[in-house]
């Protein structure tokens, strides 16, 4: 063996690229037969893949100068700043550049007295994964929900951290706050960090309401009196609730609860979702606080980390989605697009509502987004199962993760049946 010692064990296991490879295969093998309910793309209700219209003339119109010059480490300030908007407030104003950390940019808002400091990231999972590398000692953990995204536990693993869990449900199929508060104090250490995915949480699609965040954030104030707190929102799924204007109002009403200054929040968005651009490789990560200090670490950190790691991110999609930022003309067509996504994920969660409650199939309480799970018992033997009824699906710990994103209305009507047979089957044996 050639690998370093650290390295060796290390191995992708099923994970969700693995099953969505095998599922491209059979396709290729036996044609429309397969279903692909595997990854998180939106395909339209002929099995193309939503694009936004805008953002491909966009990329067209690129000089080669925006694509080949190499961009700045930390993101290009047109798109960090228009990204910044999306995921916080149009209202967000950017800072005089000498008030920014050299290479960035600095905003605040308008009414509650922060700082704001993204940093373009290689998509939303950069974000993350860069955070728990410069917010979490090594072997320290995090507390995050127990559905949760497979890749968060390769990230924590690849960066010598670890995952703790708190129920995500209460018995009435709500937010279970009271788990989430015994969690939260059960992570050991001089700080914590609580990493949530929020709206259109993958895998269940549910969404938290804002009385599950005042929940939160009560809680994360009480821990805030005898240690540190990072609060990291995955934010990859927003707009796909309601609006973006409307989801966003999250991010904002958490800082209205006025979190002390022990808490950091940190926002990691995606433009693989907001910009229906998945294989662009785009994302922003973006810290929020009163204190310049604590934001020009934060800077400090991801700058250090990004520029050892891979040196940065693709200036060409940063320019384009940049250009759409800043023009609210492209910006209202090109959330149009993703309004018509988001209409599509309600009609295939009705149409699948209907025909799994004829079929008794028991789902994650779902609100909206790319994903729901049935709850089931031997998740990877049903998986299994109908893998060789050539319908690929994701298991998790507590059921199967279903990407009612990518499958056409027309067979989604068909599956819950199918799946029912497999669950059932396996879970008799
Ligand atoms: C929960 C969650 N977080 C983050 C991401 C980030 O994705 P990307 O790295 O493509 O931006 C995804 C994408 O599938 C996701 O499902």
């Amino acid at each position: 063996m050639f690998s370093a010692s650290h390295a060796r064990s290390r191995k992708l296991g099923g994970g969700i690229q693995k099953v969505f490879q095998r599922a491209l295969a059979a396709t290729a093998q036996h044609g429309d037969s397969v279903i692909n309910a595997s990854i998180g793309m939106a395909l339209d209700d002929r099995g193309q893949l939503f694009a936004s219209d805008v953002l491909m003339e966009e990329l067209r119109a690129l000089k080669p100068s925006d694509i080949c010059s190499y961009g700045p480490i930390a993101g290009i300030p047109d798109y960090l700043v228009g990204t910044t908007r999306l995921f916080l407030g149009e209202d967000c104003e950017p800072l005089p550049r000498e008030q920014a950390p050299a290479g960035g940019v600095l905003l605040e808002t308008p009414d509650t007295g922060h700082l704001i400091c993204p940093v373009a990231t290689l998509g939303g999972s950069s974000g993350l994964s860069l955070v728990m590398n410069n917010y979490l000692e090594r072997g320290a953990s995090f507390l995050t929900s127990n559905y949760f995204w497979g890749p968060y536990e390769t990230m924590a693993d690849a960066r010598g951290v670890k995952m703790g869990h708190f129920d995500l449900f209460g018995l009435h199929g709500g937010f279970n706050l009271d788990s989430f508060g015994r969690g939260l104090r059960s992570i050991g250490g001089e700080s914590v960090m609580v990493l949530l995915n929020d709206p259109a949480h993958n895998p269940t699609g549910y969404c938290m309401t804002g009385a599950d965040w005042d929940g939160v954030a009560d809680q994360l104030k009480n821990e805030a009196r005898r240690r540190k707190v990072v609060l990291l929102l995955d934010a990859a799924y927003m707009g796909y609730y309601r609006s973006f204007e409307e989801d966003r109002l999250i991010v904002r009403r958490l800082l209205e609860r006025r979190l002390p200054d022990n808490v950091l929040l940190i926002v990691a968005g995606s433009c693989s979702k907001a910009f229906l651009a998945y294989g662009l490789r785009v994302g922003t990560c973006i810290a929020v606080h009163r204190d310049r200090g604590v934001l020009q670490e934060f800077f400090d950190c991801l700058e250090f980390n990004i520029r050892g790691e891979y040196s940065n991110i693709a200036r060409g999609a940063m320019q384009a989605v940049g250009n759409i930022c800043k023009d609210s003309g492209k910006m209202g067509r090109h959330m149009q697009e993703v309004g018509r996504v988001r209409l599509t994920l309600h009609e295939r969660y009705r149409i699948w509502g209907e025909a799994a409650h004829d079929v008794g199939l028991a789902t994650a309480p779902y609100r909206a987004g790319y994903f729901l799970v049935v709850t089931c018992d031997r998740p990877q033997d049903a998986a299994n199962g109908l893998e060789e009824d050539l319908i690929f699906t994701v298991p998790i710990r507590e059921g199967i993760r279903i990407a009612i994103c990518s499958v056409t209305g027309d067979k989604l009507r068909g599956l819950p049946v199918r799946i029912a047979e497999r669950v059932a089957a396996r879970v008799s044996r």
